[in-house]
Parts: structure tokens; C-alpha cells; sequence
């Protein structure tokens, strides 16, 4: 089979290359997949460029977002799924421990991503655990599919679980154009709550402006003073912020008395330089979504499977112009997901 690994850090053309290797064959309660699509996340790129969590082993054969039609089986596996359109929750955890027994997945000390701790799907054969596997909606494609697993579970867990947004609460999502900003501006919206919104370009703007109902662009003001000109000085009671350093001491001047910020990454880096009086003089809280359960997976693919919401799709690529998917998503040049059919 062929697939596309990361052979060293650096930029996209000179690490990534297609291999020809051996169809992996699955073990023990696994399956394995031919893939029909896989969608690309920074997760990808980090793995690229090094990241403070990284092992900087290789090569690494990246790809969390997968969907396609399990072909074969292993031990103790259910032969029935061979020829089913499937989609993969992307996290293994033990299943045994305390977290895993309450179904809170991520919580697992063993807790791994499929694509990151493990060989992922950007490859024509993936295997992963049985227990992973969620029958494809026949309502929607493999694109659609694969462009939800990892942005849409983390932005239902940010805005829903962990956030606990009400409709008639005011939200605020940074790089409402990124995979999880833009999956977490939909369900806010679909909530009905207010929605404000940053981004960095005009052309991103007009996107993100059908589903928000104010977009701010970060390049040109303050946001945080933007948000609080918008609503009279009282700010959000949400702020999903997958940015980092350079953006929460704004995300948390942007809440109101009270308010929640919930964080899932921090692609500028991890170290803020933050005014703690800032947060607790407003009795306000920091909450982390790294990822959701398995519930939430199937709250979100429920609501997409049912048009209530929509990915949407950059661009879809071959496995050979990966290089490309990459490229785009370094120079902020994506709006929504980038999918590849290997
Ligand atoms: N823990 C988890 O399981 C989990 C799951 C999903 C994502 N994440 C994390 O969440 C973050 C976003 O992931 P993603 O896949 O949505 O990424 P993405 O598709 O690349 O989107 C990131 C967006 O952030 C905005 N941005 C603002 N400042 C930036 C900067 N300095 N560098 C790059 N982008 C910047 C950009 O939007 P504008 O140009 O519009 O500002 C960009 O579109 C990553 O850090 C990722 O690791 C974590
Ligand atoms: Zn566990």
C-alpha cells in the first residue's frame, strides 16, 4: 500500500514522502480500513515541526480523521463489520479505569490518538481497535465524514460539555476559520446563542460572517476591546480559545463577570503571560477540552449526519499532494478542513 510519512522536522515538501510498504494486518480486537478519506488538523502539522510533547521519532505516519471500509479483522473482532463504511473516534484509552468506566475517555491515563501516538490514516490501510469504529451516516460522503471526528468532538465538548453554553448566552471563538474554530462557531450558532467571532482576513470574514454575528478581525484591532465596544462593556460568558500565548490575556479581558474560557490548544505556544487578577477579580474560569468522549462524538455526528451541521470542506487532495494540504495550513491560507483521498 502506499501511504504518506513525515521523515524529519521541517517543511513540507523536503518531509513529507509517499512510501510503498506492506498492508498492515490487524491484530488482536482490531480492524483494518481502507481508506476513503482522511482529513488533515494542526495535530499534523505540530507532528511536522516539532512540538514541546513531541518524541521527534520517525517516520511518522500521522492522520486522526479517518473514514473508509473495514476489509479485514482480527481475533475476537466482529467479521460482520468487513465491507461497513465506518468512521474512527480517534482516542484509545484503556477501558478499564476509573475515567474510562464513568465514559470519559480522555480522562484515561493511557489515553492515546490514533494519528499521533499511533500509525494514523494517511495511508491507503489503517488498523485500529474495534471499539473505535462508527458506522459511516449514510446521509453523508467520506469527505464529510472524515471532517469530523477530531475538530468537532473537541468544539462540541469546548462549547457544549465542558461550556455548557445556553442560547441566550454571548460566545466568543478565536480563528473562527481553523478546523476546531470554525466547527465550534457552528454549534454556538446552532445553539442560537450571540456570536462573536475573530478572524484574519477579509475573505475568511465573509465566511465566518454567515454563521456569526459580529466578526472581528484580530489583525486590525484589539479583539477583546472590540468584544467589549460590541456589548456595552459586559463582555462573553464563553470564550473557546485554541490560540494560546498570544491571545488569552485578550480571551480573558474579553469575558464578562463570571465568565468561562475553554481551552484545547495553543498554536502560538503555551506559556501566556497572564494578570491572574484579571481572572479571579471577575470571578472568571478556565476550563480544559482536550477532545471529547465518545458521547460527544456521537452527539456531533448525530447533528451532522442529520444536516443540522455542516463541515466545511477547504479543499480535497490526492495522498501524493499532502505536501500542499500542509503547506496551506502553515500559511493560514484554510478555511475549514483540508481532506485527503488516498
Ligand atoms: N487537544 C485536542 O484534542 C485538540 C483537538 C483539536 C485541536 N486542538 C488544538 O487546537 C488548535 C487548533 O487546531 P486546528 O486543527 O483547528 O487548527 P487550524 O485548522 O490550523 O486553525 C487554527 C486557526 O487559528 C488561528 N490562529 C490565530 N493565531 C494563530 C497563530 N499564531 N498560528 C496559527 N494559527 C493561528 C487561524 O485563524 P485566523 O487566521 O482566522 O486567525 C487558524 O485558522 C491547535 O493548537 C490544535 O493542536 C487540540
Ligand atoms: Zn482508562
Amino acid at each position: 500500500m502506499r501511504a504518506a510519512h513525515i521523515t524529519q522536522y521541517g517543511d513540507p515538501e523536503e518531509t513529507l514522502k509517499l512510501v510503498d510498504m506492506e498492508a498492515p494486518e490487524p491484530g488482536p480486537n482490531e480492524v483494518r480500513i481502507a481508506v476513503e478519506a482522511v482529513a488533515l488538523n494542526h495535530l499534523d502539522v505540530f507532528a511536522r515541526k516539532g512540538h514541546p510533547a513531541d518524541e521527534g521519532k520517525f517516520p511518522k505516519q500521522t492522520g486522526s480523521d479517518i473514514a473508509g471500509v473495514v476489509d479485514a479483522v482480527g481475533d475476537n473482532a466482529d467479521d460482520a463489520w468487513v465491507g461497513e463504511e465506518v468512521v474512527v473516534y480517534p482516542g484509545v484509552s484503556c477501558g478499564e479505569c476509573e475515567f474510562c468506566m464513568a465514559g470519559e475517555h480522555t480522562m484515561c491515563h493511557e489515553y492515546e490518538i490514533i494519528g499521533e501516538d499511533r500509525s494514523g490514516g494517511l495511508a491507503e490501510d489503517v488498523v485500529v481497535p474495534e471499539w473505535n469504529l462508527e458506522p459511516k451516516p449514510e446521509s453523508i460522503d467520506f469527505v464529510t465524514a472524515a471532517a469530523v471526528p477530531v475538530t468537532f468532538t473537541t468544539a462540541w465538548r469546548m462549547i457544549v460539555t465542558a461550556g455548557k453554553l445556553r442560547p441566550a448566552e454571548r460566545a466568543l471563538i478565536l480563528g473562527a476559520s481553523g478546523g476546531v474554530g470554525n466547527a465550534a462557531l457552528k454549534i454556538a450558532e446552532r445553539l442560537g446563542a450571540t456570536v462573536y467571532a475573530t478572524t484574519s482576513t477579509e475573505k475568511k470574514a465573509a465566511v465566518v460572517r454567515e454563521h456569526a454575528d459580529e466578526v472581528i478581525d484580530h489583525t486590525a484591532v484589539e479583539f477583546d476591546e472590540a468584544v467589549m465596544t460590541l456589548t456595552d462593556g459586559r463582555g462573553v460568558d464563553l470564550v473557546a480559545e485554541h490560540v494560546g500565548q498570544t491571545t488569552w490575556q485578550q480571551s480573558i479581558n474579553a469575558m464578562a463577570m463570571g465568565g468561562r474560557m475553554v481551552v484545547c490548544g495553543a498554536t502560538s505556544g503555551p506559556e501566556p503571560n497572564i494578570d491572574i487578577r484579571s481572572l479571579y477579580q471577575h470571578h472568571r474560569q478556565i476550563r480544559g477540552a482536550p477532545m471529547g468522549n465518545r458521547q460527544d462524538f456521537g452527539d456531533v455526528l448525530s447533528l451532522v449526519a442529520n444536516g443540522e451541521l455542516e463541515p466545511r470542506i477547504d479543499r480535497i487532495l490526492p495522498l501524493h499532494r499532502i505536501a500542499e494540504g500542509h503547506a496551506a495550513i502553515d500559511n493560514r491560507d484554510v478555511i475549514g478542513k483540508v481532506v485527503i483521498r488516498p
